[in-house]
C-alpha cells in the first residue's frame, strides 16, 4: 500500500490526491477480494486416460479455469486408453511423451516448464490421479483437492465397457481415496494433440471438444457450487459415470442437426446396466426403473448420469441413487427420458 493511505501525518492537499488515495484503497480492496475468491475457489485435479496432451483435456482445463476453478492437471504421459484400474510405479520415459511433448529420457513425472500446473505421469491413469491427489494438490493447493474430474474420455464408456476404462478407473481411485469424482466420456472426439484447438478451431473435433468441456464444467459447477464447496459433494464410495452423445457437425464444422451446442443436450439420470427383472431403482419420472445409459446416449443429444460403486464399478442401490438425485434436483438439470 502506498504512503498516502497511511494515517496522514501531512494533510491531503488536493482533490487529485484524495481521489488517487481512494482509487488505491478501492483497488487494494478488490485485489484482496480476488485473492479470497481464489483461495476459496474449488480445488480440482483433472485427469484422463488419453494422455496429458490430447485436445480434450486441455479444452477441459481451460473451461474449468474460465469458470473460476483452481485446477491442476495430472494425466498419463502416453495414451493409456483401456487400462482400467491397472497400476505401476511411474518410470523414466523410454520413448517421447505422446505427440512428442517430452523427449525420451524425461523423468517419470514431469511438467510444462512454462505452465507448471500441466503435469504428466509416465504410468497408468490410476497412478496419474494418485500423484495429482497426493503430491500435486498439497503442492499447489496446500491441501487435498475438493474434486477430481476424469475425462472427458475420447469415446463413450457405457455398460460393461466401464470395467476396462482408464477414465473410470481414475475416477474410482479418487473416490476410494475419499475425493469425490466424476468420470466423463464422449462420442464425437478423437485422440489428437491439443495444438489442434488453435490450428483447427472450427473443425468438428474442436467444436465438439469445447461443447463437452462446457457440459463437464456445468455438472462440476452444480456439484461443487462456485466460490464455495458443497458438503458433502457426493456420498462416499461412489463415483458418477457420465456419457455424452454425438454432436452433429458437417466435416467442415457447420452445425448440421440437433446437437451442435451445449444447450442442446438433455441430462438424464440413468443406470449402468439395463435393469434385471425385479430391479427397484430410485423413483423418478414416474418409474422405479431407470433407463440404462447406453440406450439413452444412443438415442441422440443426451448426457447420461449413472451412479457407480467405486469398488465394483457396478450400479448402486436405490437409496444411494436417491442421495445423488437429491443433490442434482435443485439445479433443474435433469430431464425425463421417454425413449
Ligand atoms: C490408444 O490406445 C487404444 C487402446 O490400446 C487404441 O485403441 C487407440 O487406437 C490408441 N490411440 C492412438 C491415437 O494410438
Ligand atoms: C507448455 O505451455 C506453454 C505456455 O502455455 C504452451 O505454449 C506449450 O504449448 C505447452 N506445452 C505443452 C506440451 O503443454
Ligand atoms: C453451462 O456453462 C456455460 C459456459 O460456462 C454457461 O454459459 C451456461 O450457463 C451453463 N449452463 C448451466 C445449465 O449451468
Amino acid at each position: 500500500m502506498g504512503n498516502c493511505c497511511k494515517p496522514p501525518r501531512t494533510k491531503i492537499r488536493s482533490w487529485t490526491q484524495l481521489t488517487s488515495c481512494l482509487v488505491l484503497a478501492l483497488s487494494t480492496a478488490v485485489t484482496i477480494a480476488d485473492a479470497r475468491a481464489a483461495a476459496s475457489a474449488p480445488k480440482v485435479v483433472l485427469t484422463n486416460d488419453d494422455g496429458w496432451a490430447v485436445a480434450q483435456i486441455r479444452a477441459q482445463r481451460d473451461a474449468l479455469v474460465a469458470a473460476g476453478f483452481n485446477v491442476v492437471l495430472s494425466a498419463p504421459a502416453e495414451n493409456e486408453s483401456g487400462t482400467g484400474s491397472s497400476t505401476a510405479t511411474p518410470v523414466t520415459l523410454k520413448q517421447p511423451c505422446e505427440f512428442n511433448t517430452c523427449p525420451t529420457g524425461s523423468p517419470a513425472e514431469g511438467f510444462n516448464a512454462s505452465d507448471t500446473r500441466l503435469n504428466y505421469v509416465n504410468s497408468f491413469p490410476v497412478d496419474a490421479v494418485r500423484f495429482g491427489i497426493q503430491t500435486l494438490a498439497p503442492k499447489f493447493f496446500g491441501s487435498a483437492p475438493d474434486f477430481v474430474v476424469s475425462g472427458p474420455n475420447v469415446g463413450t464408456n457405457l455398460g460393461t465397457v466401464t470395467q476396462n476404462s482408464g477414465t473410470v478407473g481414475a475416477a474410482c481411485e479418487a473416490a476410494k481415496e475419499g475425493i469425490p469424482s466424476v468420470a466423463f466420456s464422449a462420442s464425437s472426439l478423437s485422440q489428437v494433440s491439443y495444438t489442434t484447438l488453435t490450428s483447427a478451431p472450427t473443425s468438428p473435433g474442436t467444436r465438439s471438444a469445447l461443447i463437452y468441456a462446457t457440459l463437464t464444467t456445468n455438472l462440476t459447477s452444480i456439484l461443487l457450487g462456485t466460490n464455495h464447496v458443497a458438503n458433502p459433494i457426493l456420498p462416499a464410495g461412489i463415483t458418477l459415470n457420465v456419457n455424452f452423445g454425438r454432436t452433429t457437425f458437417s466435416s467442415s464444422g457447420v452445425p448440421s442437426g440437433d446437437c451442435a451446442a451445449a444447450g442442446d443436450f438433455q441430462w438424464v439420470f440413468t443406470r449402468i446396466l439395463p435393469a434385471g427383472a425385479g430391479t427397484k431403482d430410485v423413483q423418478t419420472c414416474g418409474s422405479t426403473v431407470l433407463p440404462d445409459e447406453r440406450t439413452v446416449v444412443d438415442a441422440g443429444c443426451f448426457a447420461s448420469v449413472s451412479v457407480m460403486d467405486a469398488s465394483t464399478k457396478a450400479d448402486v442401490d436405490a437409496a444411494t441413487q436417491g442421495v445423488v438425485l437429491q443433490r442434482l434436483a435443485p439445479s433443474g438439470l435433469l430431464s425425463c427420458f421417454d425413449g
